[in-house]
Parts: C-alpha cells; sequence; structure tokens
C-alpha cells in the first residue's frame, strides 16, 4: 500500500530528541521550545510564538484571546477541518459561514461582506491543502469593520501570497503573517511535524502574553497558584519542540520536494477529462500540502468509489472535508439548520487526495498517476 502520508525524519531530529533524553529535559521546559518559538515566528515574519499541544487547541487559545460573549459570532469557510468551528463554539461564539471557491477550494472572499452583522467579531480564513487564502479582500474588510482575523495556516507551512497586488507596492508574505493571530498545526501529516504539535503566532505583546498564559493553566507570575482566570493545560513539550526546530532547519528543502511531488502529479494528471488538479493562483506560491484532486461527476463515480478502485490497486487516499454546515453535532445544538453550500456539498463528495507524503518516490508518483488513468479510461 502507498501511504497517503509518511513523515520523513533525519539525523538532526534524533540529535535533538537525545539531547533531551540524555539532559532530561523531556516536558514543557527547555531549550527547544523558546527556540522552536522564535525561530517559526521569525520565518512567519511575526513577532512572537506560543507553542501548544496541536493545531485545534492553537485555534482555541486563540479564540478564547478574543474574549468572545454569546452570540459573537465568527466567520469561516464551512469546506474546513472541525476543529475551526469547535474553537468558537467553545468560547461561547457563533460559527458563521461561507462557502468556497470552487478552483482553490478556499474560502469564498466575495461572500465574506454578506455575513457581517453587528455580531460579527472575527473572519478565520482557513488555507486550503497548500493554497493560500486571497487575504486582501480579508484584511480590506477587518480593518473597514474593526474585526479581529484568526488565520488557520495549519495546511500552508511557508506557502506565500502576494499582497497588495492593486498597489504600486505589491509583496510576498508568508502565510501566518496576516492574522491578528495566526495558527498552525505541525501533526504528523504537516510539513513540519512535531508528533502532535502547534503554535500560534502575534505581533501584539499583550495577546502573545494571553496565549502563555491560557496555555498554562493562567498561573500569575507573582502568586502561582491562584488564578483569576479559566486557563488550559495545552502545552508543548521539549522532545516535541525538538523534533519541530530540527524539521525547520531544512524546510526549504521540505518546501522544494512538496512542490516537485506537485509539479510530478500535474505533468502526469493533466489532461485527464474531468479531473481538476490543484492550481495556483498567479498571487499565491502553492506547498501542495497534500495533493487533492476534484472528480466531475460525469466519470460516474464519486470519491468514495474512486477511493475504493484506487485502494484495490494499493493506493490510499483521503476524501475531503465534509462542510461544517453538514455535521450533526452542529446540528443538534441548533446551528446550520436548512444552511446549504453547493460548491463544499459538491467537493465533499467528489474530492480525495493521493498519496503526497515526503517520502514518496517518482516510480510511486507514476504508479499512482497510472492506477489513477486507469480507474477514470
Ligand atoms: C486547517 C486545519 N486547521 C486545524 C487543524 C487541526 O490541527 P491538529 O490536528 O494539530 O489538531 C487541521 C488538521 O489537520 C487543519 O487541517
Amino acid at each position: 500500500m502507498i501511504p497517503v502520508n509518511e513523515p520523513l525524519l533525519a539525523q538532526r531530529e534524533l540529535e535533538y530528541v537525545t539531547e533531551c533524553v540524555r539532559t532530561g529535559w523531556v516536558s514543557s521546559a527547555g531549550r527547544f521550545i523558546e527556540e522552536f518559538e522564535e525561530k517559526w515566528a521569525t520565518y512567519c515574519g511575526r513577532r512572537y510564538g506560543t507553542a501548544v499541544s496541536n493545531g485545534t487547541v492553537a485555534l482555541q487559545v486563540a479564540a478564547a484571546c478574543l474574549g468572545l460573549k454569546p452570540g459573537d459570532e465568527v466567520i469561516m469557510p464551512t469546506f474546513t477541518i472541525i476543529s475551526c468551528a469547535l474553537a468558537v463554539v467553545y468560547s461561547g461564539g457563533v460559527p458563521v459561514l461561507v462557502d468556497c471557491d470552487p478552483r482553490t477550494w478556499c474560502m469564498d472572499v466575495d461572500q465574506v461582506k454578506s455575513k457581517i452583522t453587528e455580531r460579527t467579531r472575527a473572519i478565520m480564513p482557513v488555507h486550503i491543502y497548500g493554497h493560500p487564502v486571497d487575504m486582501d479582500p480579508i484584511l480590506d474588510l477587518a480593518e473597514r469593520h474593526g474585526l479581529a482575523i484568526i488565520e488557520d495556516a495549519a495546511e500552508v507551512h511557508g506557502a506565500e501570497y502576494l499582497s497588495g497586488r492593486r498597489t504600486a507596492h505589491p509583496a510576498w508574505r508568508r502565510c501566518g503573517s496576516f492574522g491578528t493571530l495566526s495558527c498552525f498545526s505541525f501533526y504528523a501529516n504537516k510539513l513540519i511535524t512535531t508528533g502532535e504539535g502547534g503554535m500560534v503566532l502575534t505581533d501584539d505583546s499583550k495577546l502573545a502574553e494571553k496565549t502563555r498564559s491560557l496555555r498554562n493553566l493562567c498561573f500569575q507570575a507573582h502568586r502561582r497558584f491562584y488564578h483569576e482566570e479559566l486557563g488550559f493545560n495545552f502545552r508543548l513539550t521539549n522532545l516535541q519542540a525538538a523534533l519541530g526546530l530540527a524539521q525547520l532547519e531544512r524546510i526549504e528543502e521540505i518546501i522544494a520536494r512538496k512542490r516537485w511531488i506537485g509539479q510530478e502529479y500535474n505533468c502526469r494528471l493533466s489532461g485527464i477529462p474531468g479531473l481538476q488538479l490543484p492550481m495556483e493562483e498567479p498571487w499565491a506560491h502553492n506547498v501542495y500540502w497534500m495533493y487533492a484532486i476534484d472528480l466531475s461527476e460525469e466519470n460516474g463515480m464519486d470519491a468514495t468509489a474512486f477511493g475504493q478502485k484506487l485502494k484495490q490497486r494499493g493506493i490510499e487516499t483521503r476524501p475531503f472535508f465534509l462542510g461544517l454546515h453538514e455535521q450533526p453535532v452542529f446540528h443538534q445544538r441548533g446551528f446550520f439548520l436548512q444552511e446549504r453550500y453547493p460548491i463544499t456539498e459538491r467537493i465533499a463528495r467528489q474530492g480525495l487526495y493521493l498519496p503526497s507524503g515526503l517520502a514518496l518516490t517518482p516510480e510511486q508518483i507514476s504508479q499512482v498517476s497510472e492506477a489513477v488513468h486507469e480507474v477514470l479510461a
């Protein structure tokens, strides 16, 4: 079976993790945590980083930082992982949804404006499968309406966006540099992994302090076991940060490899009728986190049937997200009843991603591509 993903760990990871074991710094103190936070923040063009235990809780910390009141709304795409809505619901807020763009699968930025009400507090853009969201219109709306941005950059480590392309000074900026608070996951299938892990980035020193406090049970500096706020234990360990730091040292190599995998698949799969491949807008650098494809209904198959046929040929795949508005857990709580988002509903049934791990060989890419041709012939 060719797995849908496999992390590629190297000698430096082993050295750093061994140092933790040798020195006994295996918990949530130790040199690697701060170094990883500082270096990841700098890499993304931010001032402060707070490492946490995964990407889901990174979003939860970010939402908690905004101090949402019951009924406060956060606009997000329906085509995303459940973590985005959980963060808002746990904070007492209301997720408000928009559909996605049929080409990039990222949030349809034109729909955001019509969803802004007097209860809106934030917008949560989510970069999907390696391709950035069109951030300029979001930044513009956020500024005009005084809204915060929680940027979910879990799937786009190192991806870039051409900001200000309609101005005299356009500039490429890394994803994760746009949010009031920007969140990452370092789960094992991400470009950079810590096994399980996440981070919240910001340029605001007060928000940074708040993220650190929330992560660590809201202990106080002057009177440790005295608590004035509800906190969490969302700490990352030095062992995990050691892994992340070693990975970060070769991020350019990792991105180059992901882009190479994307281009190899593009060459082999382009021209198949009724198969939409990942794209790259002129204002975006895609890092092809996952090589995602969208199958037209004309092929007489949905993604489940297509995935089954690939599995029979020794190839593992994953279906696309099912939209947040179709999740029973939210219907039970009265959210999104009767709401319809046709693009998301279609791609949730017709989309899947192919093996995209860093350990993929050219032979495996050929094998996967031939199987796709065969199934769709
Ligand atoms: C867009 C997005 N946000 C958040 C997460 C949650 O990250 P984690 O699995 O580390 O909790 C993921 C996970 O894949 C994701 O794809």
